[in-house]
């Protein structure tokens, strides 16, 4: 089995590498990554001399790029995590947003016609399905929720959604889609709560929330989102959207609170910032159907994954000091100089 993995130096592609490189040793994993700003290829190094593994760096939007390395390898499946991921960057430039997260999505499938793969995997967002009201917790995301999106960031994943199951129904590529909350545990850029948190934490630097931090958002170990893929694309039903959610909602302010308990610092760190601009309120899946058809289920409990998160952090401190003292200065003085 040959896999190519786009995005596969970003955060979430390459947890997914090392779960596949892993789990079958007898699979040929090809990560293609343009290596923006949120891709490290020394996140990659650990695998980087294993002789299944192939990295090429390429834009996914590079047709004769993509179309030659298909050729040469003639993969059975495409997994395509590749994306520009931060909702805040799209509200500040939607251009690249639209270009490689929906005309990147067409390449990928048009090489996947040509060179008749046996399955294109979308890694798409339950960010797709807009928010839900604070006050309704009986409410969940499910996959026939209507499209309803806010942000840029979100618009571009729904349209690649929508892209790649008009390819399913006109063309008749064999795809599935997976809709996942919001994912957290090693490798993730720095720029995302999460890791910005521990990481500020870490150099006793403020703790930027947003509005008031009562936005929920429903977190999912990497590792977890890494196997309900794997299932997917064994034995998930052609034509498909599965969603995939930790039923573990939790505001943000009380994330960042947990983040300052754990590593001994004065929730005096915490400032309140001005809110993002069309900010979702909650995000809540219904993970039924993958649980049903698949047998999937989360198996990293929260309190758990923080604990391997914070752990990580503090363990790989050069990976994300080099990230923080690069180009990210300029973006975080930009995003938060003034807020
Ligand atoms: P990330 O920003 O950490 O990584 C994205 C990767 O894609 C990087 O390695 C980058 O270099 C690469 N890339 C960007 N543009 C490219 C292009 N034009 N050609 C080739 N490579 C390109 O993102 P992530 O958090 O790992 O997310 C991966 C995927 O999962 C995305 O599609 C995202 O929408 C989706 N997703 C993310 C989350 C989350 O919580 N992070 C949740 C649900 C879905
Ligand atoms: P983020 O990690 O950007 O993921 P998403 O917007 O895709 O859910 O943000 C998670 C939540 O944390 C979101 O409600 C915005 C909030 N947030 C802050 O309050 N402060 C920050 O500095 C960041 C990056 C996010």
């Amino acid at each position: 089995m040959t896999i190519i993995v786009t995005g596969g130096a970003g955060f979430i592609g390459s947890n997914f590498i090392f779960h596949m490189l892993g789990k079958y040793p007898d699979y040929r994993i090809i990560c293609l990554d343009k290596l923006t700003y949120a891709g490290n290829l020394s996140t990659l190094r650990p695998v980087m001399d294993n002789p299944n593994f192939r990295f090429v760096k390429a834009d996914i939007c590079d047709r004769d790029a993509v179309f030659a390395l298909f050729e040469e390898e003639q993969p059975d499946i495409v997994v395509n995590f590749a994306a520009e991921s931060h909702v805040d960057r799209s509200i500040e430039d939607p251009g690249v947003f639209l270009k490689t997260n929906i005309l990147g999505t067409q390449t990928l499938m048009d090489a996947c016609r040509k060179f008749g793969i046996k399955r294109y995997h979308q890694v798409s967002t339950d960010e797709v399905y807009g928010d839900l009201p604070l006050d309704r917790p009986d409410l969940f995301f499910t996959e026939t929720t209507p499209i309803h999106t806010s942000s840029p960031y979100s618009a571009s994943k729904a349209s690649a959604d929508l892209l790649v199951q008009a390819y399913h129904r006109t063309f008749g590529l064999p795809v599935t889609i997976s809709r996942c909350s919001n994912n957290y545990g090693p490798y993730h850029f720095p720029e995302k709560l999460i890791p910005l948190m521990i990481a500020n934490c870490l150099n006793d630097k403020p703790l930027p929330v947003y509005g008031e931090g009562l936005n929920v958002r429903d977190w999912l170990y990497v590792e977890d989102h890494c196997k309900a893929i794997d299932l997917i694309i064994h034995n998930g039903r052609v034509g498909e959207v599965y969603n995939i959610g930790g039923h573990n909602e939790m505001r943000n302010i009380d994330i960042v609170k947990i983040i300052c308990k754990a590593l001994g610092k004065s929730e005096s760190l915490i400032t309140y910032v001005t809110d993002r601009k069309g900010h979702d309120m909650r995000y809540a899946i219904d993970p039924t159907k993958i649980h049903n058809e698949l047998g999937w289920l989360p198996e990293t409990m929260f309190r758990d994954g923080i604990e391997k998160t914070i752990a990580w952090y503090l363990k790989n401190r050069e990976w994300w000091e080099t990230i923080i003292s690069g180009e990210y200065r300029h973006y975080y003085e930009m995003m938060y100089g003034n807020r």
